[in-house]
C-alpha cells in the first residue's frame, strides 16, 4: 500500500492546474514519479491544439494520456480544455498511478480514469475508444506507434513526442535507422529533417492499418520534437498520402539540396551547382508539416 506521507512532496502550478509529486534531485527517468518543468510549453501548446480539435469536432472528446507520469498532462487536459468527456491516464508505474489519482483529487476533477498497463496493451484493450491519443514517452515513441495505428479511429488526433533528437537529427545515425528505419543527416536544417523522419515513420507505420496522416502542427523545441496528426482512413487515400514519402539530397560543400518523392525512386548523385557528391537522407515525409489554417482557429 503506497502512503503519500512517506514522500516529501513538491507542489507546482502550471496553467490553471496544481499538482504534487515526490521531490527529486534532477529531472531523469530515475525520479520516483516523472515531472519535467521544461515540458510546460509542450503541454501549453497541446492544450491549444486539443481545444482547436474539440472546437472543430463540436462534441465532447475522450482523451488518452498514455504515459501519465505525475498526471500533469491528463489533469491539465480535463481542467483547462472545454468539451472534454472522459480522460484516461495510463502509466506502467504503480507509484505514478498513486500520484495521478492524488492530483486528480487535488484539482477536484471527475471523469478521469487511472490505469496501470503497458502502453501498447492499454491501447489494444481500448481500440477505437479515444478521440485523442497522446504519446509522450521517455525517448522514442517508435515501439508504440503500431498499437496507436491499430487503435486510432477515423478523424482522431494522434499527438507524438520524441526526445531522442540526437538520433532524429543525425548526431547518431544508427539509432535513427534502427528506430525509424530512416537515414538522418546532420545539416543546419536537421531539426526539420528530424520532424520529417518522425512524421514519415508515423505515416509508414499507420499505413499497415490503411490509415494515413495529415500533419496539423509540428515543432522542434529544446530537447524534443512534437507532432499533431489527424488520422484518416482508407487504403486508396493512404496510398495517395504515401506519395509524400521520399528523400533529400544535400551538398555539404555549397548547401544545395533537392528532394525526390517516392520510396523506390532514384536520387541525384552529383551536385548540379558545384559537382560534389550529394548525401541522401530518408525516407522521410515531404508533405506539409504545418496546417497554418489551424493557428487562428482559437483567436
Ligand atoms: C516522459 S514520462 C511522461 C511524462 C508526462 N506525459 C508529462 O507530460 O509529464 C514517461 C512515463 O511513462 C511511463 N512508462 C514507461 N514505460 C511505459 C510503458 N511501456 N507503458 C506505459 N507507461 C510507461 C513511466 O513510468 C513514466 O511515468
Amino acid at each position: 500500500m503506497i502512503n503519500l506521507d512517506d514522500y516529501k512532496l513538491k507542489t507546482i502550478e502550471e496553467g490553471l492546474t496544481k499538482i504534487q509529486f515526490p521531490e527529486y534531485e534532477k529531472v531523469s527517468s530515475d525520479a520516483p514519479v516523472f515531472y519535467n518543468p521544461q515540458m510546460e510549453l509542450n503541454r501549453d501548446i497541446s492544450i491549444l491544439a486539443l481545444q482547436t480539435y474539440q472546437n472543430e469536432q463540436k462534441r465532447e472528446i475522450n482523451i488518452c494520456d498514455l504515459f501519465g507520469g505525475s498526471g500533469i498532462r491528463g489533469v491539465r487536459y480535463k481542467n483547462e480544455i472545454d468539451g472534454v468527456g472522459k480522460v484516461y491516464i495510463n502509466d506502467i508505474s504503480e507509484l505514478a498511478n498513486r500520484f495521478e489519482k492524488h492530483n486528480v483529487e487535488l484539482n477536484s476533477l471527475e471523469d478521469i480514469e487511472i490505469h496501470q498497463h503497458d502502453a501498447s496493451m492499454f491501447l489494444r484493450l481500448n481500440r477505437g475508444e479515444f478521440d485523442v491519443i497522446d504519446i509522450d514517452p521517455f525517448g522514442t515513441p517508435s515501439p508504440f506507434l503500431d498499437s496507436a495505428g491499430y487503435c486510432a479511429r477515423r478523424e482522431s488526433l494522434l499527438c507524438v513526442t520524441a526526445t531522442d533528437t540526437s538520433a532524429l537529427c543525425g548526431t547518431y545515425k544508427e539509432p535513427c535507422i534502427r528506430k525509424y528505419n530512416s537515414k538522418p543527416y546532420k545539416s543546419e536544417y536537421c531539426h526539420e529533417t528530424g520532424i520529417r523522419i518522425l512524421a514519415g515513420f508515423c505515416a509508414m507505420t499507420l499505413s499497415k492499418y490503411a490509415k494515413c496522416i495529415e500533419v496539423l502542427l509540428s515543432h522542434s523545441t529544446e530537447h524534443y520534437m512534437r507532432l499533431y496528426l489527424k488520422i484518416k482512413k482508407g487504403s486508396k487515400r493512404t496510398d495517395e498520402t504515401l506519395k509524400n514519402m521520399g528523400y533529400i539530397s544535400h551538398c555539404k560543400e555549397c548547401l544545395y539540396r533537392e528532394t525526390s518523392k517516392g520510396l523506390a525512386t532514384s536520387t541525384p548523385d552529383i551536385c548540379p551547382e558545384c559537382g560534389q557528391k550529394l548525401i541522401q537522407a530518408g525516407p522521410l515525409w515531404l508533405g506539409n508539416i504545418q496546417n497554418k489554417e489551424i493557428y487562428h482557429k482559437n483567436d
